[in-house]
Order: structure tokens, then C-alpha cells, then sequence
């Protein structure tokens, strides 16, 4: 009994931990421009994160590909529109916010 009690805190923790996180990364995401071309549902200038996630989902090489994508920018994958490079944003920066951008496959 003791033993679920503390699996239940336990498992409360790791919840609020991991949302605290995704706040952090919205917050990232927002003071590095990303937001105003991107949002986590729904098209506007670039594809909705969730999109992205989806499209990539269990593909080898997916991180190191939207991590170049997102250093360096890139084109011709989602439509006529390409993106800019992120000169303000450093490799470490772009590897958290791509592993961030995979985990919202559903
Ligand atoms: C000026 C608008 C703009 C900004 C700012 C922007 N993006 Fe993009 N993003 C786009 C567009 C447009 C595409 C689609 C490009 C294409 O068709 O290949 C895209 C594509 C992507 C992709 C998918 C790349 C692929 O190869 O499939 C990822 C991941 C991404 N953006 C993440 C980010 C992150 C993280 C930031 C912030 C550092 C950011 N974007 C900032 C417009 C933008």
C-alpha cells in the first residue's frame, strides 16, 4: 500500500516535471522567433509543429536533418515558402527545440 502511495507521488512528479519542461520549451521557442511562423496546431507560415512531428515520426535521421533544417533553413518540403536561417539560435538550442518539435507525435 505504502509502496503505491509513493509510485503515485512519484508518477505525479515526473507528470508536472515534464510539463514545466514543455513550458520552457514554448518559452524557447517564442524569445527565438519560432512562434511567429509556427505554432504547435495549426498551419501559418511554416507547417504546425504537430505536422512536422508526424511527417518525420520514426525516421532515421529525422533530429540531425530539422536540426540542420533550423540552423541553416530549408525549402521545397511543405510548399513555396522556405525558411530562413536561425542565426540566432545554437546547435545545443536547435537540438533541444527539434526534440521538443518530435515528441508531438501522436
Ligand atoms: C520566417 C518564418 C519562419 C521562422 C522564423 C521559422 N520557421 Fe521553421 N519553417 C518555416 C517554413 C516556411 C518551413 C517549411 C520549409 C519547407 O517547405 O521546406 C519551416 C519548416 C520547419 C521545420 C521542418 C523542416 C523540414 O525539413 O521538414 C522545422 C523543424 C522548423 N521549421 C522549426 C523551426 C524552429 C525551431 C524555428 C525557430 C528557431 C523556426 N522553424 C523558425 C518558416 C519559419
Amino acid at each position: 500500500m505504502k509502496n503505491i502511495v509513493i509510485a503515485a507521488g512519484l508518477a505525479v512528479a515526473a507528470v508536472a516535471l515534464s510539463q514545466a519542461s514543455a513550458a520552457d520549451m514554448m518559452a524557447l521557442a517564442k524569445s527565438k522567433n519560432c512562434l511567429a511562423c509556427h505554432a504547435i496546431d495549426t498551419k501559418l507560415v511554416g507547417p504546425s509543429y504537430k505536422d512536422v512531428a508526424k511527417k518525420y515520426a520514426g525516421k532515421p535521421g529525422a533530429e540531425a536533418t530539422l536540426v540542420n533544417a533550423v540552423l541553416h533553413g530549408v525549402s521545397g518540403g511543405w510548399g513555396p515558402v522556405p525558411m530562413p536561417a536561425n542565426p540566432q539560435v545554437s546547435p545545443a538550442e536547435a537540438k533541444q527545440l527539434v526534440e521538443w518539435i518530435l515528441s508531438m507525435k501522436k
